[in-house]
């Protein structure tokens, strides 16, 4: 990217920086790939039996470094109608879309997110997860003994395996503060 697009993006970022849905869907992007890029360099560092405590120590920190100074105006996080984490369990308005959602395929459901009003006025935006070749190894229908030995240590009550590739396996949410 050459110094002037970028510029004119920033620009442009800025401009928009009012929009609740272009902000929401940048962070939402930033995000997802700020965990995938820390999630999969330790993967290949250490395997992914290290990986998983990595991320659950990790995923909050990782996420407010990729909020930087958008995190006091929004809070974020991922929830699911198979949870790995408890504190991601999902809060009321997440069980309608959820029962939307659950069991469907990249594709089935055409829209690429949702913004949600809350009683109180807030806005929330809603973006579906899928299952991507990298998510099996920890949330796939044939994970390493080793992966089951340490997800069992760490979630006890896990529900958060044997998805298939491309299946919908939860949501990211940005909401208004
Ligand atoms: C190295 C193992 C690993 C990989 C690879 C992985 N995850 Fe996870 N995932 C976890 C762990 C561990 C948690 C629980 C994190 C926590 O404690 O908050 C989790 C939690 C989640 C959650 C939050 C809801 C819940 O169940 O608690 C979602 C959504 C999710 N993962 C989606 C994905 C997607 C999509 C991919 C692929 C792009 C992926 N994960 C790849 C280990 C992994």
């Amino acid at each position: 990217m050459t110094w002037k697009i970028l510029a004119f993006f920033l620009i442009s970022m800025n401009a928009l920086a009012q929009d609740f849905e272009t902000e929401a869907k940048f962070l939402a992007t930033d995000l997802k790939t700020s965990l995938m890029q820390n999630l999969s360099e330790k993967v290949a560092k250490a395997g992914a039996p290290e990986a998983i405590s990595f991320c659950h120590l990790n995923v909050k920190p990782i996420a407010k470094k990729a909020a930087r100074d958008r995190i006091d105006k929004y809070e974020f996080g991922r929830t699911s109608h198979k949870i790995r984490n408890e504190l991601n369990a999902p809060q009321a308005w997440a069980e309608l879309y959820l029962k939307d959602f659950s069991e469907k395929f990249k594709g089935d459901i055409k829209k690429e997110f949702f913004i949600h009003k809350l009683s109180d006025g807030k806005q929330l935006y809603i973006e579906p997860l899928y299952m991507q070749a990298q998510c099996l190894l920890c949330h796939g229908e044939n994970i390493s003994k080793q992966v089951k030995t340490k997800l069992e240590e760490i979630y006890p009550h896990d529900k958060a395996t044997g998805f298939k590739l491309n299946e919908f396996r939860g949501f990211i949410w940005i909401k208004e503060k």
